[in-house]
C-alpha cells in the first residue's frame, strides 16, 4: 500500500518545504498541467527539475497534457522515477511507454473516469502503473467518483497476477480510501486530504493503515 501526496494543494511557493512534511510518504505526486487536455495550468518541466534537485523523494510525475508522446521522455530524463501519461491524449501509447522505460523509468497510463479499461487491455503488458482518475482531472479537492469502483475491479482482474500498481487519484481520503483498496487500488494519490491536515505526515500514515486494513478484509 502505498501513499503519494499530490502537491497540487500545498503551497506553490514553497515546494521544497512542503515536500519535507511528508518524509513517510512512498512518492510525490506532481501533477502537471497544460490548459489543454484539461482547464487548468499549473507546472511544467522546469519546476519538476527544480523539485528533482531538491528531493531525494520518488518523484510519481501525472501529466495532464496533450500530445505526451512528445512531451513525456523529457520528464524521465529529469530523473522522474514515474511518468504517467493520459490514454486519451498519446497518439502512440506502446512506443511512448517503451521510451520510458528504456529512459530508466516506469511507465503509466492514466484513464478518465468515463474511459474504459477494457478498451486499453491490450497495452497492459507494457506499463507499471493505471492510474485510474476518481474525479475528472483538473482540480485538487472534487468528491470521490464511486462511479469507478467497478474499474478499480476490473483493472485487477485483467492484469491477473501482473505486478502493475492500481493507482486511484481524486477525492481519496480517510472516508474513501477503504474502498478503494476493497476494489484493488495499492498507490493512493491525496491532495487536500493531506496537504489540508494539521499533521500532513500523521494522515500519510493514517491513509496507509486504512487502506492496508481495508485489503486484509
Ligand atoms: C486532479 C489531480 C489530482 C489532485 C488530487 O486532476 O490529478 O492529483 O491533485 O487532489 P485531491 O486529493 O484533493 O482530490
Ligand atoms: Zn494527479
Amino acid at each position: 500500500m502505498r501513499i503519494t501526496p499530490s502537491i497540487l494543494n500545498a503551497d506553490f511557493a514553497h515546494l521544497a518545504q512542503e515536500i519535507s512534511r511528508v518524509p513517510s510518504a512512498d512518492a510525490i505526486h506532481v501533477d502537471v498541467m497544460d490548459a489543454h487536455f484539461v482547464p487548468n495550468l499549473t507546472i511544467g518541466l522546469p519546476v519538476v527539475e527544480a523539485i528533482r534537485r531538491s528531493t531525494e523523494q520518488m518523484l510519481d510525475i501525472h501529466l495532464m497534457i496533450a500530445d505526451p508522446d512528445r512531451w513525456a521522455p523529457q520528464y524521465a530524463e529529469a530523473g522522474a522515477e514515474s511518468v504517467t501519461f493520459h490514454v486519451e491524449a498519446a497518439t502512440a501509447p506502446v512506443r511512448l511507454a517503451r521510451e520510458l522505460r528504456r529512459l530508466g523509468a516506469r511507465a503509466s497510463i492514466a484513464l478518465n473516469p468515463g474511459t474504459s479499461i477494457d478498451a486499453h487491455a491490450g497495452i497492459l503488458g507494457e506499463v507499471d502503473m493505471v492510474l485510474l482518475m476518481t474525479v475528472e482531472p483538473g482540480f485538487g479537492g472534487q468528491s470521490f467518483l464511486d462511479l469507478v469502483l467497478p474499474k478499480i475491479r476490473r483493472t485487477r482482474e485483467l492484469l491477473g497476477g501482473r505486478d502493475v500498481w492500481v493507482q486511484v487519484d481524486g477525492g481519496v481520503s480517510v472516508e474513501t480510501i477503504e474502498r478503494c483498496a476493497e476494489a484493488g487500488a495499492d498507490t493512493f494519490v491525496a491532495g487536500s486530504a493531506v496537504y489540508g491536515a494539521d499533521d500532513p505526515d500523521r494522515m500519510v500514515q493514517q491513509l496507509r493503515d486504512l487502506a492496508q486494513a481495508a485489503c486484509a478484509h
